[in-house]
């Protein structure tokens, strides 16, 4: 595995990131096909097996009391770095939840369900632009000071959104933003996965990219397989949410120009005797030393087959023939 720095913390963070939010349990998990908690828990033991230590989440999620009964069960909390979300829009009426009052209900909420003292790194889930950017930050520089999270960052905000936040928490003495979240897969989307999703991929994300490569911020990039459509599966996953997902990236990611790359990525797996998604995330690891890809698996076996990535080694030139912006396609 490899390991990068997320600025704040005193312990390493595996560059292959476990994304979680389809590792949860309700009373109808079967009828909604949730993985059961068996097949969950076992997940995140193979996620360690291979090295990988760092887990997203979100307070929306459900994850949380699965990761929170894991890691006390594992003994595992020194070694392992937990990612979580808060200030969700509310799930019921879509109203904005960007205020202190639900920032810190969620942090508290957060906590108790992953039964930690201390978040490692906590995001704001989106953005609502009509607060102050200095407000968002004073908010969360009050809860690290708290000892309530080790560090912070924002996820699916705009570029000019995240500069200001760095450059206001620089100018009062603030930590700053220790991590940016976003989708930030090898081939740009045809329209939003959702409504407040923000992606920078392709060129327009560019400029941002590396504004957090020169102020050390890491890049947390959700969907690195563009939520399938890159992964060379081409058969629907199991279970209901999975299943609704990957349909979903089948309709917009694919486009011309994003066939033309899948292909690419196939002709590169044949010619390296691995699968499309190890590719994919050998690109993207390589692409950036701050880029921490948030990978999304529903089995153990896709999950040693991705870690596997970071032992391919793709030269200067297959890493240009992948790249959509250096490329004629
Ligand atoms: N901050 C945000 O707003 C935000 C938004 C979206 C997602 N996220 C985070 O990002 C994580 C990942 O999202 P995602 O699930 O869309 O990620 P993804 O890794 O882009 O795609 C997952 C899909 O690829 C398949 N797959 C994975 N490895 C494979 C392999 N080696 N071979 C073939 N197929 C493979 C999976 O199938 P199986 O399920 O069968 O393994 C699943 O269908 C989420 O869990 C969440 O933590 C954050």
């Amino acid at each position: 595995m490899l390991y990068g720095k997320i600025r704040g913390l005193d312990k390493r963070a595996s560059r292959l990131v476990l994304g979680t939010d389809s590792l949860w349990l309700n009373p109808f998990h079967r009828v909604f096909g949730r993985l059961e908690k068996c097949s969950c828990l076992n997940i995140l033991d193979v996620a360690v097996e291979v090295g990988i230590n760092t887990f997203d989440t979100a307070a929306v999620y459900g994850s949380e009391p699965l990761i929170g009964s894991w890691i006390r069960s594992r003994g595992c909390r020194d070694e392992v770095v937990v990612v979580t979300k808060c200030g969700h829009p509310s799930l019921i009426t879509g109203r904005s939840r960007t205020s202190l009052r639900a920032v810190t209900a969620d942090i508290h909420r957060s906590l108790r369900r992953l039964d930690l003292s201390e978040i490692d790194v906590l995001l704001m889930h989106y953005d609502d632009d009509e607060i102050e950017v200095s407000e968002i930050v004073g908010w969360l520089e009050m809860h690290r000071v708290a000892g309530n999270i080790r560090c912070y960052g924002v996820s699916n905000w705009d570029g000019y959104r995240i500069r200001e936040a760095h450059r206001c928490a620089a100018d009062n003495g603030a930590s700053g933003l220790a991590a940016v979240s976003a989708y930030c897969g090898l081939v740009e989307w045809t329209q939003p996965m959702w409504p407040k999703a923000k992606s920078l991929a392709g060129r327009q994300g560019e400029e941002t990219l590396e504004y957090c490569s020169q102020h050390g911020i890491s890049i947390l990039a959700w969907s690195p397989l563009s939520a399938g459509y890159l992964s060379g599966r081409t058969t629907h996953p199991r279970g209901w949410v999975r299943k609704r997902r990957y349909s979903q990236a089948q309709r917009i990611f694919d486009c011309e120009d994003n066939r033309k790359i899948r292909q690419r990525v196939e002709t590169l797996a044949d010619r390296h005797g691995v699968g499309s998604a190890e590719i994919v995330l050998a690109y993207l690891l390589g692409s950036r030393k701050e880029v921490f890809p948030i990978i999304g698996c529903g089995t153990a076996e896709h999950i040693r087959r991705n870690a596997a990535a970071v032992s391919v080694d793709l030269s200067m030139e297959e890493m240009r023939w992948l790249d959509v912006q250096s490329v004629d396609l």
